[in-house]
C-alpha cells in the first residue's frame, strides 16, 4: 500500500514499495529518474555469477515501469556501488549485466557512463586490501545514465565546474596558438571563458557529512538514519544536467529522499518512494531549516599519478625488473 508521509510546494514523499506506485504513474509522464537502488540483494556467494543474475531478475520489473514511464526525452541514472565475492578476491558483475539488460531486453541507450569516486572510501574489502595487499581501495560507483532515445535532454553547460588555476592564468595572459605533438591544434578559441569547465565524466564527491540537517532532524526525532545516502552533489549533477526548471524528477528507491530534497532546491517537482517508512520520514529533515546545496565547486581532491619507478615498499623488492623477492616480515595485519 502506498502511503503519503510528507508534501512540499513542489514534490511528494511516500512510503511503500515502488513498483506497485509506479503501475499508478501516467505513461511517458517523468523526465528524470535518479536513483540508486540496494545493491545489498546481491548475494555473496563463493562461486559462480549466480549473484548478478538474480539481482537482474529482481530488477526487471522495474526497468519494465521505469521505461513505460519515462518520457521519450527523458533520462535514467542510476548509481550502483561494487560487490565482491564471498571468500575470493573477484568482483560481481551484477552492474555490467543489469546495465546490458537494460539495454538490450527494454530499449535504452547508455548515452554515458559515470564513475562517481569517492575520495574519502576506507580500503576495504580488508581482506584483500589492507591484510593481504592484493587488491587496491574501491573508490568508484559506476553510474548508468540512459535514455529511451540517443538524444535525451541534455545541457553541459549547466554542470560547469570551476576552471582549474592554470586555465585562469591561460585566460588572463593568453595562450599562444600552436600544434600539440598529438595533432589538436590549439586555436585562440581556448582562450575563450566560457564560465567554467566541461566536466569529466568521473564525478570526484567525499561522502564525509558528519552531521547536516537530516541527521539533527532524525536525531531529534529518534529515526533510524539512512546508512546509504549519496551526497547531494550527486543527484544535484544529473538533476542539472538532464532537466529544467519546472521538470518531474522521481526516484523509486529514495532512502532518505535526497533526490527529492535536490530536486526541491533546483526548482523541479519530484516524488520520493521508498519501501521503509521512517527513512521517508526523515526526509523531513531536508525541508525543514538550514539544508543548502553547496556553491562551492572550486574544492579539489588530490589523486597522485602511479609511480613508475621500482618499488620502494620495503616489504617487496622489484629485482631486476622481473621478479618480485618477498622480505623478511610478513604484512598481515598491517591496517591503513
Ligand atoms: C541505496 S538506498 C537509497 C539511498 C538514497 N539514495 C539516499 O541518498 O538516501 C536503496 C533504498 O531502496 C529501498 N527499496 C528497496 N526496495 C524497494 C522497493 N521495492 N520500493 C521502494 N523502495 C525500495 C530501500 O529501503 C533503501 O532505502
Amino acid at each position: 500500500m502506498i502511503e503519503n508521509v510528507f508534501e512540499t510546494e513542489l514534490g511528494r514523499a511516500v512510503s511503500g514499495d515502488s513498483l506497485e506506485l509506479m503501475a499508478e504513474l501516467e505513461s511517458q509522464s517523468v523526465d528524470l529518474i535518479v536513483t540508486s537502488p540496494p545493491f545489498g540483494l546481491v548475494r555473496k556467494k563463493s562461486y559462480g555469477n549466480k549473484d548478478s543474475d538474480e539481482y537482474v531478475n529482481w530488477f526487471r520489473p522495474f526497468a519494465q515501469e521505469m521505461s513505460r514511464i519515462l518520457k521519450p526525452n527523458g533520462s535514467l541514472v542510476i548509481d550502483l556501488g561494487g560487490a565482491w565475492t564471498k571468500g575470493v578476491p573477484t568482483k560481481s558483475l551484477y552492474q555490467y549485466k543489469l546495465l546490458i539488460c537494460l539495454c538490450d531486453e527494454f530499449g535504452f541507450n547508455l548515452c554515458q557512463d559515470f564513475f562517481w569516486w569517492n575520495p574519502s572510501k576506507l580500503p576495504t574489502p580488508a581482506e584483500w586490501v589492507t591484510i593481504r595487499r592484493i587488491r587496491v581501495k574501491d573508490a568508484v560507483n559506476c553510474i548508468w545514465w540512459l535514455s529511451p532515445t540517443p538524444w535525451p535532454k541534455a545541457s553541459n553547460r549547466r554542470v560547469l565546474s570551476a576552471y582549474s588555476k592554470s586555465m585562469e592564468v591561460l585566460l588572463k595572459h593568453g595562450y599562444q596558438p600552436r600544434l600539440r605533438p598529438s595533432g589538436h591544434d590549439i586555436s585562440t578559441k581556448f582562450q575563450k571563458d566560457n564560465g567554467g569547465a566541461i566536466p569529466p565524466n568521473v564525478l570526484a564527491i567525499a561522502n564525509t557529512r558528519s552531521t547536516d540537517p537530516y541527521v539533527r532532524f532524525c536525531e531529534a526525532n529518534a529515526l533510524k538514519i539512512h546508512d546509504a545516502r549519496f551526497p547531494a552533489e550527486l543527484p544535484a549533477f544529473f538533476v542539472k544536467f538532464l532537466s529544467d526548471p519546472g521538470d518531474f524528477v522521481f526516484d523509486p528507491f529514495a532512502g532518505s529522499c535526497m533526490t527529492g530534497a535536490v530536486s526541491e532546491q533546483l526548482g523541479r517537482k519530484w516524488m520520493c518512494c521508498d519501501l521503509i517508512r521512517e527513512f521517508v520520514s526523515g526526509g523531513r529533515g531536508y525541508f525543514q531549516g538550514d539544508f543548502q546545496l553547496g556553491t562551492d565547486s572550486s574544492v579539489l581532491y588530490e589523486i597522485r599519478k602511479p609511480d613508475p619507478r621500482p618499488s620502494r615498499d620495503p616489504e617487496m623488492q622489484l629485482d631486476s625488473g622481473r621478479e618480485f623477492r618477498r622480505s623478511r616480515n610478513d604484512d598481515r595485519g598491517d591496517v591503513m
